[in-house]
């Protein structure tokens, strides 16, 4: 499919997403491209490591909210392959390395915890605004962004929705180097040449031991499904996807009266 496009060089899969017209948010058949990717490549011998670049400026704009809205309205649930991508990534065996240029929004950011090297522009930015689509946390990041950048600044990025820079995020822990925008590229395959010299067994191993179980990061990530797919078919989401998509404000004074009577009982 052309929105996620796959190329192996020198051991270093890529898997490059680029819907420019959407700002490469990502829809189920894009997320189905990208688990199978990691699938494949996990068992190719040709491959000893994945990247996961943007492309024409954007990392990605996170999910489609035209397919939130569809699953709002009861049009399918959470997609199944979106769920799939989300708890394939625990389970990759081999290093992942993510270069982001412009914005990486809501699973654009969460990915990177299960990258081990982030490469980033000056121009890059991180946001999860989760919490402002009246949505929770996903992709395990309720545990481990805090564990990655502590409590305080978790918060801060999950749930106030502050779009952290690149250099802010690279204080944070999230991303290893910033580096200009003719580089980006360039530095991404380096490090990935750089691992595919590495023994190939023992790679995949230290890096197991790093990342320790996935079993508590699985768990914590359909325990976040749960709460996602019955968000999402909230009044306070519902109105603002339809905000987004119709380029207004949202609207939740109908929900701030239902929670105010819930509060009174
Ligand atoms: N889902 C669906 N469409 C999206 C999208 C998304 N997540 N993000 C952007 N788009 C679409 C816009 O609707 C617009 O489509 P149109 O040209 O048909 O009207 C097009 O992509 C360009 O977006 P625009 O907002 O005009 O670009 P921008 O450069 O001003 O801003 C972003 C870029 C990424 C900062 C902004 O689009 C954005 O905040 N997107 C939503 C991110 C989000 O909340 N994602 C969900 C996370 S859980």
């Amino acid at each position: 499919m052309d929105d996620i496009q796959i190329s192996t060089t020198d051991g270093v899969q890529v898997i490059r997403i680029a819907r420019p017209a959407k700002k490469n948010a990502l829809t189920g058949t894009m997320y189905a491209a990208m688990t199978e990717a990691l699938l494949r490549g996990d068992a190719d011998p040709a491959v000893a490591a994945h990247a996961i670049l943007g492309s024409d400026g954007v990392f990605t704009a996170g999910n489609d909210i035209a397919d939130f809205l569809a699953t709002a309205r009861g049009e399918g649930g959470l997609s199944r392959s979106t769920v799939r991508f989300i708890r394939t990534l625990p389970l990759v065996a081999k290093p992942i390395i993510a270069g982001v240029d412009g914005p990486a929004v809501g699973v654009g950011t969460t990915l990177l915890l299960h990258c081990d090297l982030v490469y980033a522009t000056p121009g890059a930015s991180f946001a999860t605004p989760f919490l402002d689509l009246g949505l929770v946390p996903e992709a395990g990041s309720s545990l481990l962004m805090p564990q990655r950048m502590g409590y305080a600044r978790a918060f801060e990025m999950l749930v106030l929705g502050e779009a952290f820079t690149a250099e802010r995020a690279r204080e944070a822990g999230l991303v290893n180097a910033v580096v200009g925008p003719d580089l980006l590229e360039p530095t991404v395959m380096k490090a990935g040449r750089r691992l595919a010299a590495k023994p190939p067994e023992a790679l995949v191993q230290a890096r197991r031991l790093m990342r320790g179980e996935p079993a508590a990061i699985l768990q914590r990530t359909d325990d976040e499904v749960q709460a996602f797919r019955e968000r999402l078919s909230s009044p306070e989401a519902r109105e603002a996807f339809q905000a987004f998509l119709e380029k207004r404000k949202p609207d939740f004074s109908a929900a701030r009266a239902r929670a105010a009577k819930m509060a009174g009982g």
